[in-house]
C-alpha cells in the first residue's frame, strides 16, 4: 500500500529513522521540498510535541521549529516552565508542502492522505522514544496522533489517556502569529501556555 511504510526501518532508533527519512518516497511531497525534516530533542524525552509539517525555514535548514512558529513555541514552553531542550519535537508530516507565488513559498496544509502516508514515521518515533505524554499542536497533528478528526476548540487542554502514552491536544503556535488583536493574542498565548504546563505536569 502507498505511504512511508516500506522506507521505515524496523526497530530503528531516532538516529536511524532520521537518516532513512531522506529516502522516503511515500507520497509526492518529497519532490518539490529541499529536504525531509525529522525531529529535534532527546530520544528519551518524557514529553513529545508534534507539529504539522516543516515550514519554509525548516525546509531550508533541515530542523523542526526554527522559524516564526518555533519562536512562539519556544516562548510558550519557557513561560510554562519547560526547557525546550528537554522535549522531543517532531511533525506529523516530514516534508514542507507549499505553493509558489513568485519568489515566495506559501504554506499549504497537508491533506489527510499526506498525514496518513507519513504516519509510519511518527509511529516509529513514538515507539522508540516512548514519551509519557504526546502534545498534538493543531488539527493536523491531532489527526495523526489520535487517528481521527479532532476539533481543537472542543478537546484542547485535557489529558487523554491512551495505551502507549497520554495525549493532549492544543492549538498550533502559528495560530498566534495570525491574531491581530493584542488582547486576543495574549489570551490565546496564555491558553497555549496553560496546556503545555498541564502536559509537562502529566509527563513529570
Ligand atoms: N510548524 C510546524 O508545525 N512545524 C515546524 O517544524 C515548523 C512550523
Ligand atoms: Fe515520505 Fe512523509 Fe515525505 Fe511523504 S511527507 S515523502 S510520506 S517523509
Amino acid at each position: 500500500r502507498p505511504g512511508a511504510g516500506r522506507w521505515v526501518p524496523d526497530g530503528a532508533d531516532v538516529d536511524r529513522l532520521a537518516s532513512a527519512v531522506h529516502g522516503c518516497r511515500g507520497c509526492e511531497l518529497w519532490a518539490p521540498a529541499t529536504q525531509a525534516v525529522f525531529s529535534a530533542g532527546p530520544s528519551g524525552a518524557a514529553l513529545a510535541l508534534v507539529g504539522e509539517q516543516p515550514g519554509d525555514r525548516e525546509d531550508r535548514e533541515g530542523e523542526p521549529f526554527v522559524g516564526p512558529a518555533g519562536r512562539v513555541l519556544a516562548e510558550a514552553l519557557a513561560a510554562a516552565g519547560v526547557a525546550t531542550g528537554d522535549v522531543y519535537l517532531t511533525n506529523a508530516v516530514k516534508h514542507f508542502r507549499f505553493t509558489e507565488r513568485g519568489k515566495r513559498r506559501l504554506h499549504r496544509t497537508p491533506d489527510v492522505a499526506h498525514v496518513r502516508a507519513c504516519l509510519p514515521w511518527l509511529e516509529a518515533e513514538l515507539a522508540t522514544v516512548r514519551p509519557r505524554v504526546v502534545v498534538a499542536l493543531g488539527a493536523t497533528a491531532a489527526r495523526a496522533v489520535l487517528g481521527r478528526p479532532v476539533r481543537i476548540g472542543q478537546e484542547r487542554g485535557r489529558v487523554l489517556d491512551g495505551e502507549r502514552h497520554a495525549v493532549l491536544v492544543t492549538t498550533h503556535p502559528s495560530a498566534l502569529l495570525r491574531v491581530r488583536d493584542g488582547d486576543e493574542r495574549a489570551a490565546q498565548r496564555a491558553a497555549l501556555v496553560a496546556d503545555l504546563r498541564a502536559a509537562a505536569e502529566a509527563a513529570a
